[in-house]
């Protein structure tokens, strides 16, 4: 049993719902007892420590204790060529995407990079993500196995695509669904893996393609399904084109079976009034991927009017169209786009949009994203004066928030002082 002391914070509700007063739980010298894997307790610390008095203390001094980030939406297999310079969605996906992504045929590469993503990721304070993958079935083996020798909670898939890509990265419908299947039946479930059914985007399936995907959910509601949702104006003219029959981008989905509450759709930018209901009468996700969004030039989410709407919202850096690693840097972002469409989030957001929102999203919301007891120990150790502009503006703060909001604006790597995973510290 380990007693980590430090600052400590949680939420007790969504501070987009109640005033984030009511919402945070704040202890200026709090502990979280771990014990096997999981959050025991929460607890200012000396409470713990006189209760608890053979537990291994693990000192943190002044740093904030929280629930690991969740980056609800990534492609691992964009790692490498993360931050590509100068073109939009579709140019992008041809000229850097696509040809990175078929390197994954070789299953030694998709480890390499499964396993330097993780360290990455890791590294900036994320512990559980959402992830493509590629279409080879070897891409989804390497990441779940890498994962699970980390003891770590991921979401993955397949993705699926049968048109408008080349060559080497085409399957079929029949080769996705059965593809997919196998995966799912062998990962789904098995210590902290879940299964994501993940048709990758519209323009890229067939209409039989999304088919058979909507099939498989069906028989599986129990896993999530990813895709991406209205990111780009030129794209949505395109599934204008390619389906032609569609109502609206969100409805050639829904025509196949592929929208329901377990839906993440990534980006969600320029939605129709019929797609948000829709999107709300089912209880799907949208996830929010601020720094993707700037990077490619795609436009600006709106959050606040959104979640006023009673939608489910993650948040994620959609790596490697998102142009960081680091869930601080897309908090940032996020704030900075809220500016930008006239809501400054609030600390108390940004912080639970990047774990218990997005854990929401992704349907564990009772299991990781909350520094709580029955939680797994999943956690993140920020140093909120980690370089000396942040230090400098952390010496004047006056309360928790003012405290915190520096290393959110400005805090990368450099601010996670240690990151566990299951219990285990693995920055150590
Ligand atoms: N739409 C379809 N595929 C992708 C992708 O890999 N990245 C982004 N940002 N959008 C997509
Ligand atoms: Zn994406």
């Amino acid at each position: 049993m380990q007693l980590l002391t430090g600052q400590t914070l949680s939420f007790s509700a969504d501070p987009f719902s109640v005033p984030f007063e009511e919402a945070v739980v704040h202890h200026r010298r709090g502990g979280v007892l771990v014990e096997t894997g999981r959050i025991v307790a929460v607890d200012a610390a000396e409470t713990l420590r006189a209760a608890h008095p053979q537990a291994d203390v693990v000192p943190y001094g002044d740093d904030l204790i929280m629930a690991g980030f969740v980056d609800a939406h990534v492609h691992y297999p964009q790692t490498a060529m993360i931050a590509s310079w100068g073109l939009r969605l579709i140019d992008w996906l041809n000229t850097y995407t696509f040809p990175e992504e078929s390197r994954f045929a070789d299953p030694d590469y998709a480890a390499t990079i499964a396993a330097r993503y993780l360290d990455l990721t890791a590294a900036h304070g994320t512990t559980t993500m959402a992830s493509f993958c590629t279409i080879h079935p070897g891409s989804v083996e390497a990441f779940f196995a890498e994962a699970q020798a980390r003891g770590q909670c991921v979401v993955a898939g397949k993705t699926a695509m049968d048109r408008n890509a080349p060559d080497s990265l085409r399957d079929t419908a029949q080769t996705a669904y059965d593809d997919s299947k196998a995966l799912l039946e062998r990962w789904h479930g098995v210590d902290r893996i879940r299964y994501a059914i993940t048709p990758r985007f519209s323009p890229t399936s067939t209409p039989e393609q999304l088919e058979a995907m909507g099939a498989l959910w069906a028989e599986r509601p129990d896993c999530l399904m990813q895709t991406h949702l209205s990111e780009q104006t030129d794209e949505i003219a395109w599934v204008r084109e390619l389906y032609p029959e569609a109502r609206d981008y969100l409805d050639t989905y829904e025509a196949h079976g592929l929208l329901g509450a377990k839906g993440l759709y990534g980006h969600a930018i320029h939605l129709e009034e019929r797609e948000i209901d829709r999107l709300r009468e089912v209880g799907a996700a949208l996830i929010h991927c601020p720094t993707s969004n700037t990077f490619i030039g795609s436009g600006l989410f709106r959050m606040a009017a959104l979640k006023a709407r009673g939608l489910s919202v993650g948040l994620a850096t959609d790596t490697g169209g998102g142009s960081s690693f680091s869930m601080l840097r897309t908090m940032a972002a996020a704030y900075e786009i809220g500016q930008l469409t006239g809501t400054p989030l609030h600390a108390a957001q940004l912080l639970w949009l990047a774990t218990q929102g997005s854990a929401r999203a992704l349907h564990m919301g009772d299991e990781i994203g909350n520094l709580a007891p029955g939680h797994a120990a999943d956690l993140v150790v920020l140093d909120l004066a980690s370089t000396p502009a942040i230090a400098q503006r952390h010496a004047e703060a006056s309360d928790l928030w003012e405290a915190v909001f520096p290393t959110i604006m400005m805090g990368d790597d450099r601010a996670v002082r240690a990151t566990w995973i299951n219990g285990r510290d693995v920055s150590a």
